[in-house]
């Protein structure tokens, strides 16, 4: 795979009204959904698959969104984790999920987020990702930069260049979507050059925290689009490196991940990458 960290290009009219709009929806999609975390104890949980969980919470919270979107861009493509969807033709693809993080919402554990990413003529170009328990919203669009915005006010968001693993902590996440072929020599690796890492349980979450500089980097060896296109803007827009991910239908499908400071990168993806071909 080749690597998509973007050139700078700058955002159409286009981009930046539907830009707006994202960062508008999540924050309601984001209160919906911390009313039904309070409430979570009369959720009804479903199992879709080996530690893959769902709640009512994620089907409302993505309706919601679909709905929203559907009545201000009826021409808009939607691809989401809970109701599916596809690029169709659509100039602009909405790649939602309402909840990343889920295991964690159902546990009654902090770490989930909403997470809405925009496809423009096939190119991520709006990130958002929204974290209410902490209310701060990460959002990206190109050519703009990144950003976060909390109580403190807004704050520009830079990736952490650190030359080295030991620099910081890494951001890694797995699924039984996959084997642990791929992961667990790759931890290793990591431990041995003296790195180390952090799961949170949201994929989503933890990619913008690289977007931030919080950590230095994320991989998983597949992920889904909804959980990591919003974090690919993200993180480009902070002046990270992020691998080819919408190669050979990552949109559908998904891939592996890989993303972190413009130095570290070429470490990061010599060690990850490779194992994942
Ligand atoms: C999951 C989380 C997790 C990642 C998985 C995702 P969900 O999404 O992002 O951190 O490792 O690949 O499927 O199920 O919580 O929306
Ligand atoms: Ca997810
Ligand atoms: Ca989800």
């Amino acid at each position: 795979m080749t690597d998509m960290t973007q050139a700078a290009v700058l955002a159409d009219a286009a981009t930046l009204e539907r830009y707006a709009y994202a960062r508008h929806i999540i924050r309601q999609a984001g209160e919906i959904a911390l009313g039904m975390f309070q409430r979570r104890t009369e959720l009804v949980i479903e199992e879709k698959g080996l530690q893959d969980m769902v709640s009512i919470a994620d089907r409302m919270v993505e309706d919601f969104l679909r709905a929203q979107i559907a009545e201000r861009f009826p021409a808009d493509a939607v691809v989401g984790e809970e109701r599916g969807g596809g690029a169709a033709d659509a100039r602009c693809v909405w790649v939602i999920d309402p909840i990343d993080g889920t295991a964690c919402f159902v546990n009654g554990m902090l770490a989930w987020c909403v997470s809405i990413g925009v496809l423009v003529d096939g190119q991520p170009a709006i990130g958002a990702v929204y974290d209410p328990n902490a209310d701060e919203l990460f959002h990206a669009c190109l050519g703009q930069g990144a950003h976060v915005l909390s109580r403190q006010g807004q704050t520009r968001l830079r990736v952490n260049d650190v030359a080295s693993l030991q620099g910081g902590v890494l951001g890694v996440g797995f699924s039984h979507r996959v084997g642990t072929g791929t992961f667990l020599p790759f931890l290793l690796d990591v431990l041995e050059e003296g790195g180390m890492f952090i799961r949170n349980g949201s994929g989503a979450l933890m990619i913008a925290y690289v977007a931030a500089g919080r950590l230095i980097g994320y991989f998983e060896p597949h992920i889904n689009s909804w959980d990591c296109l919003a974090g690919i803007v993200l993180v480009n827009e902070a002046g990270g490196r992020c691998n080819d991910f919408l190669a050979e239908n990552g949109l559908e499908k998904g891939n592996p991940i890989l993303v972190g400071g413009p130095r570290l990168y070429p470490q990061l993806a010599a060690l990850a990458l490779p194992r994942c071909a």
